[in-house]
């Protein structure tokens, strides 16, 4: 019987999820599909039961369903606990609900097939102090990297989730923006310069030395101005497409126990998105 999976958020007309892991289900030959679900805050558990009902095998949540999930779990993985936020759930045999988040590990997988692994030692500042920035910041403590300074437009938010981060520490906007030159990775998780959003850019990057490693995780548009200016500098630059699809392969692999094809998925996305 053909299986299906969803992604639940909203907005969700635009996610790239759907088209992903559909090509993923033909270039392994499953017979399965994966479609949008359209959710608004305080809708999530009358279309989990739907889901349910209807015997959806797995899914992903986004935006604004990340963490109001977790109440409804019966397992969440370290990482899902440490962030508070899920973004894939399994349905066990039992009809059980295990949570996950990939989203950290998919960053930290997309950062190494770009960059190598051998940044470990370097300095990490990361602009943002939301679930994404959270999210990141985890898995690069947990896979073994450098110390992480936070900087964000408000200070104490950043505090936060650094006092929750053994080893972080937090610079002012300005601050950061001065001593840009100690950091061999920067990375911007906030949604300034995003399609829709406030463009400009949070930090201005044009005191990085060329050689660091500057990540935006947006990926709509391909190259925020954070990272034109940065590249223009001598930054070797990354969008978010690698870490959007990172974690999508490791959902993937969570329901199917496949690890689809990456580098092919990057390129086509890039494409699509150019
Ligand atoms: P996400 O889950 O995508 O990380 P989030 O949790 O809402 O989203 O976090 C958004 C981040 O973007 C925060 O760091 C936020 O800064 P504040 O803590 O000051 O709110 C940052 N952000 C959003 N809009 C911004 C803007 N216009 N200028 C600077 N930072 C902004």
């Amino acid at each position: 019987m053909k299986k299906w999976f969803a992604v639940i958020g909203d907005p969700i007309a635009q996610s790239m999820s759907p088209g992903m892991h559909d090509i993923w289900f033909k270039e392994n030959g499953l017979d399965a599909t994966y479609v949008p679900i359209h959710a608004k805050r305080g809708q999530l558990e009358e279309i989990i039961t739907s889901l349910r009902t209807l015997g959806c095998s797995g899914w992903n949540v986004t935006v604004p369903h990340k963490s109001d999930i977790l109440t409804i779990l019966s397992h969440v993985d370290e990482a899902a606990k440490h962030m508070e936020a899920v973004n894939t759930v399994t349905v066990g045999q039992d009809g059980e609900l295990s949570g996950f988040n990939t989203d950290g590990i998919g960053f930290v997988a997309a950062l190494e097939e770009q960059y190598g692994t051998h940044r470990k030692a370097d300095e990490i500042l990361i602009i943002g102090s939301g679930g994404a920035a959270k999210g990141i910041a985890f898995a690069l403590y947990n896979s073994g990297y450098g110390p992480i300074t936070f900087t964000n437009r408000t200070l104490a938010n950043a505090q936060l989730v650094s006092d929750r981060l053994p080893g972080s520490s937090v610079l002012s906007i300005d601050e950061a923006q001065m001593n840009l030159s100690r950091f061999g990775i920067v990375v911007q998780t906030t949604s300034v310069g995003m399609a829709f959003a406030d463009s400009g850019m949070p930090l201005n990057p044009s005191n990085v030395i060329p050689g660091t490693a500057v990540i935006d995780i947006i990926y709509n548009p391909i190259e925020t101005q954070f990272l034109t200016v940065a590249k223009e500098r001598g930054a070797l630059i990354s969008n978010g497409i690698g870490m959007f699809v990172h974690q999508g392969a490791r959902s993937f692999e969570q329901w199917t126990g496949i690890y689809p094809d990456t580098a092919g998925m990057i390129d086509r996305l890039t494409q699509q998105l150019e």
